[in-house]
């Protein structure tokens, strides 16, 4: 019988939680053939709740789960931990300043980082949703030295998917046919969706668009806003499709991207692109063999570049205040 693969779930009595821990019981995030040992980490406060979640989760009688546990205790949550998803996080409530949020961020995802450094399996993979995601997960990766750097992600994989489907209702291509998107930057409104590689059945994208003024004016923002827009409709942050990127995101890095695509993903940047080395950026990647790679020699014409710089100084300055805080080492 092959071994469960522990995937632990981070903030598991949330809205994100409560749509991902089915489909990874399911088998739905690591295939049919890898049986599941799902953990639960929570808050101590919203332990009953994670509880009823595990309840609600046994009675699916799934036959790939090898069992839940509910945990407010992050070393128990980390321990021998295959696939970690660092979905809780401290929301910006009102007039709360970006050095409180950092603040309170770098208080969950340092030490969670310090437990996936001291019990996590060597082949781990981590990927951090809360917000500010990139950011979160620079902190974990800096409070995990023996863990390689490129086990530590970020989630731009929902603003990826959200820019496949406004290229395909523009254009009513089929979602297969649309390749090479990326997305750059922060996970933030600065984040620059880039159609300029994109392909639509092997035609460049922007030739069958051919519509410069929707590329700038309604594509990028409708991209990058996509998120107010549905808390705005929905009353509450984007759950199903986040917790849906988040199985593509670890999915892909397992099987790998098609040949001739790749997808978007924040990544720890190895200087590629002008993005300062150690920054959680994202990127074109392609995945194989397990491991994410910066796709490579890509030309930026003088818009993207502009555009990639600009998130890319977002992230620098989200850099120095966890420094300025010391929330991570300098
Ligand atoms: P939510 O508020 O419904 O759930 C968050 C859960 O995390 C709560 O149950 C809370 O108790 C728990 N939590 C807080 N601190 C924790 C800690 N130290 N350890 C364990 N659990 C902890 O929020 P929701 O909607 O599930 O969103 C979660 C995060 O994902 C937010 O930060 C949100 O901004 C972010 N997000 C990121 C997206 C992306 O594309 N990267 C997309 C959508 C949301």
């Amino acid at each position: 019988s092959v071994t469960p693969a522990v995937v632990t779930v981070t903030g598991g009595a949330g809205q994100i939680g409560y749509a991902l821990a089915f489909r990874i019981a399911s088998g739905q995030l690591l295939g049919p053939d890898r049986p599941v040992r799902l953990r639960l980490l929570e808050i101590p406060a919203a332990v009953p709740a994670a509880a009823g979640v595990a309840m609600e989760i046994d009675d699916c009688a799934f036959p790939l789960l090898d069992g839940v546990d509910v945990t407010s205790d992050a070393t128990a949550a980390f321990d021998g931990v295959d696939v970690a998803l660092l979905v809780g996080a401290r929301p910006r409530t009102k007039g709360m300043e970006r050095g409180d949020l950092l603040s309170a961020n770098g208080g969950i995802f340092g030490p969670q980082g310090a437990a996936i450094n001291a019990g996590a399996s060597s082949d781990v993979r981590v990927l951090v949703v809360g917000n500010p995601a990139n950011t979160n997960a620079y902190i974990a990766a800096a409070h995990a030295p023996d863990v390689p750097k490129d086990r530590f992600t970020a989630m731009t994989r929902l603003d990826h998917n959200r820019a496949v489907a406004q290229l395909r209702q523009r254009t009513g291509a089929a979602v297969d046919d649309i390749a090479r998107l990326a997305i750059w930057g922060n996970h933030s409104a600065t984040q620059y969706p880039d159609l300029t590689h994109a392909t639509i059945g092997g035609r460049p994208a922007l030739d069958v668009v051919d519509d410069e003024a929707w590329v700038r004016g309604t594509f990028i923002p409708t991209v990058a806003k996509r998120g107010a827009a549905i808390i705005e409709a929905r009353g509450a942050s984007s759950a199903a499709s986040a917790a849906n990127a988040a199985i593509d995101h670890v999915r892909t890095w397992v099987d790998g991207t098609p040949a001739g695509d790749w997808t978007s993903a924040a990544v720890v940047s190895d200087g590629s692109y002008g993005v300062p080395e150690g920054l959680v950026s994202s990127f074109p990647v392609t995945a194989s063999g397990g491991a994410y790679t910066i796709v490579p020699g890509l030309e930026l014409d003088a818009f993207s570049r502009e555009r990639v710089d600009a998130s890319v100084a977002e992230l620098v300055e989200e850099r120095e205040a966890v420094r300025a805080l010391g929330l991570v080492g300098s």
